[in-house]
């Protein structure tokens, strides 16, 4: 079986093709970063407007890269939620008529699933059951994870994601969008404990997490102090420092309450190389093992989705004709696949 995959739920225009026997055959990726990095952020009507633009040669780049002929496709897969509902509809529109011209079963992938099943594509990929971290732009979420679609969240953010609090941090930085990856290498330079940041919930039982206060911390650091670079890294540093440990606790946390003993990462932060380090001394010396994309699925991408939609066609599920896409989609909602 082999299925072309397309994501637009953002600012990352991208196209995959995957066969469940000889796995990855393409993948291509054209990420927005330049055209939003004015406006300071993803601006939704431009992003939808250049996934239009974009798309269709990724498709047909991804394809010709796989050295497939639509012909040889078994069902298409596109990002049907949650995320900017115009950006949704581009990819949505394009993935349902392509599978209807070709006469293929076409699946709405969640994104979320798709990040939480990237590490599929590893040579050693983590076994089920196992405790989730996804860390992105728009979600922090501790999850067991019994199998495909058997999914129980166990904690959340009340307010601003992990991705959200490296950006807002950023910006007060005086770093260009997007900040999470600029913080984490002004961070490296920084004198680790010059600054404590607050590290918010761990105080407290149970598994949420709530990082809008450090970006208020932030912003009261940095007020009326002239930003020299060694200032600026020591407070990535101290900013980094406060989530990686943060999310680190609460993880092993999870851990304990589950008992269970693998650990997987996705999302865009679980790309930050001082979480990585991190979470595995700290799950190492507990017994457990930790697990993650490599770097480039960490952020969105198309393979992740044609991992998650592969799995739901092989289980033959499949969508009627109606073109599906959602700006809000609950994971828990999602129907489970049979072990
Ligand atoms: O998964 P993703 O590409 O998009 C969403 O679904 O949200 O995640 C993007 C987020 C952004 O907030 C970005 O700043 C953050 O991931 N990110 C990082 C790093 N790389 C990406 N944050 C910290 N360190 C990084 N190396
Ligand atoms: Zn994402």
């Amino acid at each position: 079986m082999r299925v072309l995959a397309i994501e637009s739920s953002c600012d990352e225009s991208a196209a995959a093709v995957l066969d469940a026997r000889a796995g990855l055959l393409a993948h291509e990726l054209f990420s927005q970063v330049q055209l939003h990095r004015a406006y300071g952020g993803v601006v939704p009507e431009l992003a939808s407007r250049d996934h239009v633009r974009r798309l269709l040669p990724l498709v047909r780049g991804a394809l010709e890269r796989a050295g497939t002929r639509p012909g040889e496709l078994h069902g298409v897969a596109y990002t049907a939620g949650p995320g900017l509902i115009g950006a949704l509809l581009t990819g949505a529109s394009l993935g349902r008529s392509l599978a209807y011209a070709w006469d293929v079963p076409a699946i709405g992938v969640h994104h979320l699933e798709g990040h939480l099943l990237a590490p599929l594509l590893e040579a050693d990929p983590p076994p089920f059951p196992h405790l989730a971290l996804l860390v992105s732009g728009g979600h922090t979420l501790l999850i067991e994870v019994s199998g495909v679609g058997r999914y129980r969240v166990l904690g959340t953010s009340r307010d601003d994601a992990a991705g959200e609090a490296f950006d807002k941090s950023a910006k007060l930085l005086g770093l260009p969008y997007p900040g999470g990856p600029q913080l984490a290498q002004l961070a490296e330079r920084g004198a680790p404990g010059a600054f404590s940041f607050p590290r918010p919930m761990l105080d407290r039982a149970g598994l949420e997490f709530s990082f809008s206060g450090l970006k208020t911390a932030v912003l009261h650091a940095v007020r009326g102090r002239s930003l020299t670079e060694t200032l600026r890294a020591d407070l990535a540093r101290g900013v980094q420092e406060a989530i990686v440990e943060t999310l680190t606790a609460k993880a092993l946390r999870a851990l304990e309450y589950t008992g269970l003993t693998v650990l997987v990462v996705s999302g865009g932060v679980s790309a930050n190389r001082a979480l990585r380090e991190r979470l595995t001394a700290a799950a190492g010396s507990r017994g457990a093992r930790v697990y993650y994309p490599r770097i480039e699925f960490c952020t969105d991408n198309a393979a992740m989705i044609a991992v998650a939609g592969l799995a739901r066609l092989k289980a033959g599920e499949h969508d009627g004709l109606a073109i599906r896409a959602r700006a809000r989609w609950p994971l828990e909602s999602l129907p489970a696949l049979p072990p």
